[in-house]
C-alpha cells in the first residue's frame, strides 16, 4: 500500500488525483515515514523527519496524488549549495518520470532560495540513481570510500543549477 497522509489539510487548490508537487509540512510526518521504510529501507527515522519537515532551511517536497505521498526529495540549503540528502519513489511507481520531475523541482526551488549549485552523495552502485543524476547534469567530483554501513562507496556529485527557462514569447 503506498504511503497515504493522516490528517489532511487541503489547501485552498485542494490535492486531487492529478500528482502535483508539494511543499511538505509536518502534517506529512507519518506519510514520509511509511514511503522511506518502502522506498529507502527506513533512511530516516520518525524524528530525524520531523527536522527536515521543520526546518526552513531544508527544502522537503513531495509528489502527491489523490492524497498519497508518491515520492520525496529533500535538501539542505547552504550557503549558495543545494546538498540533497534523499530523493526517493514508491517502487510501485518508478520509471514514469517521478524522480526526474522531483529533482528538477527541488533544483528550481533551491536556485529560487539562491543556491547555484547542488552537490549529493550516491552510492557507486546505485545504477537507477546515477543514470537520473547523470542526465539532470551531475558529474563526479570524488568517492569517499567505505561512506556507507556495509562498506560501498559513494560518489560524491555536483551541478551547476540551471535557471529556470524562460516563458517562450508569444508569437
Ligand atoms: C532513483 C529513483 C529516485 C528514480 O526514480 P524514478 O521515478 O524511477 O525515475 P524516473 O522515472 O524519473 O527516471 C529518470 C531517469 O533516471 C534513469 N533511471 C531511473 N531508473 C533507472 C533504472 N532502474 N535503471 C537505469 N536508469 C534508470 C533513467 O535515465 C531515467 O530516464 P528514462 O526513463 O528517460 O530512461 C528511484 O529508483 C528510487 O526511489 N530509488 C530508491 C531510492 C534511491 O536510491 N534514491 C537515491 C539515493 S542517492
Amino acid at each position: 500500500m503506498a504511503a497515504s497522509k493522516g490528517n489532511l489539510r487541503i489547501d485552498a487548490a485542494g490535492v486531487g488525483s492529478t500528482p502535483q508537487i508539494l511543499r511538505l509540512d509536518p502534517s506529512w510526518l507519518q506519510a514520509c515515514v511509511a514511503l522511506d521504510q518502502r522506498a529507502l529501507d527506513g533512511l530516516w527515522t520518525a524524528e530525524q523527519w520531523r527536522r527536515e519537515l521543520d526546518d526552513p532551511r531544508r527544502l522537503c517536497i513531495g509528489l502527491v496524488a489523490s492524497e498519497t505521498l508518491l515520492g520525496v526529495a529533500c535538501g539542505w540549503l547552504v550557503a549558495d549549495e543545494l546538498h540533497i540528502t534523499a530523493v526517493a519513489v514508491d517502487p510501485e511507481r518508478r520509471r514514469s518520470g517521478h524522480g526526474g520531475l522531483l529533482l528538477q523541482a527541488l533544483l528550481q526551488r533551491a536556485r529560487r532560495h539562491g543556491a547555484v549549485h547542488a552537490t549529493l552523495e550516491v552510492a557507486s552502485d546505485n545504477v537507477a540513481a546515477l543514470a537520473l543524476y547523470a542526465k539532470a547534469g551531475f558529474r563526479a567530483a570524488g568517492t569517499r570510500s567505505g561512506y556507507y554501513s556495509d562498506g560501498r562507496d559513494a560518489l560524491i556529485q555536483w551541478c551547476r543549477i540551471p535557471s529556470a527557462p524562460s516563458p517562450t514569447p508569444a508569437t
